[in-house]
């Protein structure tokens, strides 16, 4: 499997780095990264990771700027990309198919090519417009996932919240997760021949 993985320059740098983390402990799957000089100011700003570090969690990394990358054409066969973390500048640049850089000609790519392109949106609060681009993209094909917080796991730490995100993408490609399923009580409760 070939996946590309974009980085930008939202709040929230390390879900990307945990899934390349992940990425690079499975054989079969092959990465391809581009990190944007937002996600530079990010990652230096947020996290304690060289730059180095991270490109060498990936198989190929790119230049944003080369616009004549493989991945830059739909004749490279690719399984999927996943923007995360996605600004609302990049979204904007999908939305509107203005490729201006590579990593948003690659998932340009992507929809043409009607390949999965997921999208992990981070801002707080939405505004219409960015609201509007996500409903366009959604429209278009690609999956929205803005890293929610989830409760049911009962997660106590911002590891174990990165690591449910990290799941929902890896199930998303069908690839082995190590996500907590939720249980219903009421099935419990009928297991335990207790009536609600
Ligand atoms: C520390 C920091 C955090 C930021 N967080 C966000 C964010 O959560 N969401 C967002 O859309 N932009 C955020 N930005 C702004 C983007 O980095 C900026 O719009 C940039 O031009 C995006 O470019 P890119 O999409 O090519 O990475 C942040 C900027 C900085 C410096």
């Amino acid at each position: 499997m070939r996946l590309i993985v974009g980085m930008t320059g939202a709040s929230g740098v390390v879900i990307a780095v945990e899934l390349l983390r992940r990425l690079k402990e499975i054989d079969s799957v092959e990465t391809h990264l581009i990190i944007t000089a937002g996600a530079e100011l990010t990652i230096r700003d947020e996290t304690a990771f060289d730059i180095f570090e991270i490109r060498r969690l990936a198989d190929c990394v790119y230049d944003v700027k080369q616009m004549d990358a493989s991945i830059a054409s739909g004749s490279f066969l690719v399984d999927g990309m996943i923007v995360v973390p996605c600004t609302m500048k990049t979204l904007a640049g999908i939305a509107s198919g203005y490729s201006e850089n590579l990593l948003l000609r690659a998932a340009d790519v992507c929809l043409k090519e009607c390949r999965k392109l997921v999208l992990v949106p981070r801002e707080i609060p939405f505004s219409r417009i960015h609201l509007r681009n996500m409903k366009e993209l959604a429209d278009c094909g690609a999956i929205i996932m803005p890293p929610v917080m989830t409760f049911y796991n009962t997660p106590t730490t911002l590891a174990a919240q990165i690591n449910h995100i990290v799941n929902k993408i890896l199930r998303l490609f069908n690839l082995p997760d190590d996500m907590i399923e939720w249980q219903s009580k009421t099935i419990r409760n009928v297991e335990l021949g207790i009536r609600n």
